[in-house]
């Protein structure tokens, strides 16, 4: 375990550092848009943006430290994902401290995951067209990550139909 928080202050603008009274949220159970390994995401209002997701990272471990697995994440996850400016790729407006989480602040994104798109046995297979721009798309924001710039080549490193949303 880490004994001190990453020092978000040098590492964000300004316009990126969000405050819990900058959100107001709905409905906890009916506004919880999915979870991973490392994080619960939350559908909120946003004074500011209107309709955001935050992405929910817990760090208090019980003894006021940072855990292990958000040290890991942070800096690298905010620190690009700010930067990140493509269609294809869910926009990051800044990051959110709470108690005993922090939040990343990203576009809502309505559509879901294309997993649940392509596991749906009560629609119709997807038409070819749709197939092929989705996955038009998601080339797209791949190839912007691989040249984001010549000397920082970025990779996914999980590309799988969970972390596809839909608009
Ligand atoms: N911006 C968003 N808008 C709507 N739903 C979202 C958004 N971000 C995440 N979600 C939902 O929450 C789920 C988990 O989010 P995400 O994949 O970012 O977390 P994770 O799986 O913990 O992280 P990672 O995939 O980077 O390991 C997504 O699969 C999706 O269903
Ligand atoms: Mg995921």
């Amino acid at each position: 375990m880490g004994s001190q928080a990453p020092d978000l202050d040098s590492l964000l603008p300004p316009q990126c550092k969000f405050v819990g009274d900058d959100f107001l949220t709905f409905d906890s159970k009916k506004d919880k848009l999915g979870y991973g390994g490392s994080a619960v995401v939350r559908r909120c209002y946003n004074t500011k943006l209107g309709l955001v997701a935050v992405k929910c990272m817990e760090w208090y471990s019980g003894k006021n430290e940072w855990s292990k697995d958000i040290e890991k994440h942070l800096p690298k996850e905010i620190g690009v994902s700010l930067s990140l400016n493509h269609e294809n790729i869910v926009r990051v407006h800044g990051v959110v401290i709470w108690p005993r989480s922090l939040g990343l602040v990203l576009d809502y994104i309505p559509g879901g995951q294309l997993e649940e798109l392509v596991t749906n046995w009560n629609i119709d297979p997807l038409p070819w067209s749709v197939r092929l721009r989705i996955t038009y798309e998601i080339s797209m924001g791949l190839c912007y990550l691989h040249n984001f710039t010549k000397k920082d080549r970025i990779v996914h490193g999980d590309m799988k139909p969970e972390n596809v949303l839909l608009t």
